[in-house]
């Protein structure tokens, strides 16, 4: 998470007077983020790299196309898109491509194509060039908590020609998030050389102080036999330099799950990623992702998929090109659990928006998208005193599925951790409406202005609090939504492995079906 407070984002069609071309106010920023210090103009011979995301020619209709096939009693449920049917809805049409080419060629500049259907390009252009085609003034912030430098502008317009063809230029007003990564609770302890026996049906008693694997088997009678279905994979993400660990992880198995010594996960990178195995390199944050995808999904295929820092200082940046990755592969994980968020007001509408679709174009493919939903409760990692909740992202979008914390085992209750509340950018869904209305009649006016009634998020929890894990070969518990987006990763694909297994579609977009029900049909 990250310590930066509110920004307003306004979205204004104003002429702006401009000797060399008709500009129009693209999107703005009020106010420097919190926590970042304006240093003065970028050089001009700086080279920006910059993403430009292109209007596509039917996104509502990829909307009704993904609920159609993930709504239970639709005609089409199960009968998710292509990668072909998914890009007809998402290209550009062929009027904005020829805007945006004839923008490109009367500037000299060359563009390469970032996104299968074509809705994302990269450009450079020195800060000079930028400041004079978008109307900006790129200039350099320091971020205070960690001295990093970045660039960006505080506005940009474009060009009259190219209104309702370009949503989007980025990096401009989205400033640079830090994401947080958990932390052992308390100090560790060393590896114990004994292991834990599986649980049975009655919950141990120490799964009142520790949640292992066997505790989540006995807590929701998750299988420990192995998956039999391994034609698909479970992803799992990971940034900033967390690396998965296969000492700490075949440390945990011979702890937590004797029966699946010796599994591993394979790598995937882009951007430049990594996996370093030093013990030195291990990420609290990636091995918790490992150890609770392999620990529990027993035998599932899983891929750790390390995104590097070739995307500049923007995590948003590594979002998207994860993304856009496995909306290139014709045969992507089934499951992909990520488990970094940002405060929704650090990104720009216009970004959250676009981040927002791409998943929605994983979704109508197949992929149940799962994001941790945020530690900071509903106030939001805030520097001070909170007078309105604030929500994070991308657990706001109507598209994934976001994944919060629950505690204790009689009974289980919310976590107060638990990030949750209301998006302030996206509409709500029509699978939230009966839940929503039954929810806001019994909660009446307490916190009344404190949050916009859009989509509620989390969408499901489970245990996150004192879950145990193995890194640089220290054992001890983490608290945290990071822990139970893997969990519940795992569940998912376990869940997948009995409906292929008895010849029915498996879940993919989560939402809009009821998970509850649909186990019971098992
Ligand atoms: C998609 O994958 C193909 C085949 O691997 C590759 O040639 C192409 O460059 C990729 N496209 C994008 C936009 O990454
Ligand atoms: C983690 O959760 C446990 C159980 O609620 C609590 O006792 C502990 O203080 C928490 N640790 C931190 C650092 O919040
Ligand atoms: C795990 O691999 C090691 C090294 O190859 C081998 O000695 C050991 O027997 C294996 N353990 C299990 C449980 O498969």
């Amino acid at each position: 998470m990250v310590f930066v407070r509110a920004i307003l984002f306004s979205f204004i069609s104003l002429a702006v007077a401009s000797p060399l071309q008709n500009l129009v106010l693209h999107e703005k920023m009020n106010a420097i983020p919190d926590g970042f210090t304006h240093n003065g103009p970028a050089a001009a011979s700086t080279t920006l790299n910059l993403r430009i995301n292109l209007a596509s020619n039917n996104m509502a209709g990829l909307e009704d196309a993904l609920f159609a096939v993930s709504t239970p009693d639709s005609a089409q449920y199960g009968q998710h898109l292509t990668k072909e049917e998914v890009e007809a809805f998402v290209a550009p049409k062929p009027d904005t491509v020829a805007a945006i080419n004839s923008f490109l060629s009367a500037n000299g500049l060359t563009a390469q194509t970032i996104s299968p259907a074509g809705d994302w390009l990269s450009v450079s252009m020195p800060v000079s060039k930028a400041n004079d085609l978008f109307g900006a003034q790129f200039s350099v912030f320091t971020n205070q908590a960690n001295g990093q430098q970045t660039i960006r502008t505080m506005e940009y317009s474009i060009p009259a020609s190219l209104v309702g063809h370009v949503e989007l230029v980025h990096p401009t007003v989205t400033f640079p998030a830090t994401f947080g990564v958990p932390r052992f609770t308390s100090p560790g302890v060393q590896a114990p050389s004994t292991t834990t026996a599986l649980g049975g049906d009655a919950v141990p008693a120490s799964c009142a102080t520790t949640i292992t694997p066997s505790c989540l088997q006995a807590l929701y009678g998750i299988p420990a036999t192995r998956a039999t279905q391994s034609s698909n994979k479970l992803g799992v993400s990971g940034f900033i330099g967390q690396f998965a660990q296969n000492a700490d992880l075949q440390t945990f198995l011979r702890a937590q799950r004797p029966d699946l010594v010796n599994t591993t996960f394979t790598l995937q990178t882009l951007d430049g990623g990594t996996n370093p195995q030093a013990a030195s390199d291990a990420g609290l944050e990636a091995n918790l992702d490992i150890q609770y995808t392999i620990g529990v999904a027993s035998g599932v295929p899983t891929t750790f998929i390390s995104v590097g820092s070739n995307v500049q200082d923007d995590a948003l940046n590594g979002f998207l090109d994860i993304i856009n990755f496995l909306l290139n592969e014709t045969a992507p994980p089934q499951v992909l659990t990520t488990s970094y968020g940002q405060n929704e007001n650090t990104i720009s509408r216009a970004l959250a928006t676009q981040l927002c679709n791409a998943y929605m174009q994983r979704g109508a493919r197949g992929t149940s998208i799962l994001f941790a939903s945020g530690d900071d409760g509903v106030a939001g990692s805030q520097m001070t005193r909170c007078t309105t909740f604030l929500p994070t992202f991308p657990s706001g979008c109507p598209f994934m599925t976001s994944v919060g914390a629950a505690t204790g085992i009689g009974p289980e209750v919310a976590a107060s951790l638990s990030s949750g509340g209301f998006s302030n950018f996206f509409a709500r869904p029509a699978y939230q409406n009966s839940v929503m209305s039954s929810f806001l009649t019994k909660l009446g006016s307490t916190n009344a202005g404190k949050f916009n009634v859009d989509v509620a998020l989390t969408d499901i929890s489970a245990q996150g609090e004192n879950v145990q894990i193995v890194s640089e070969g220290i054992t001890g518990p983490i608290n945290g939504t990071s822990c139970v987006s893997p969990i519940f990763a795992s569940v998912v694909f376990l869940l997948n492995n009995r409906l292929i297994a008895a010849g029915k579609p498996p879940l993919r977009f989560l939402n809009p079906s009821c998970i509850a029900l649909r186990v019971l049909q098992l």
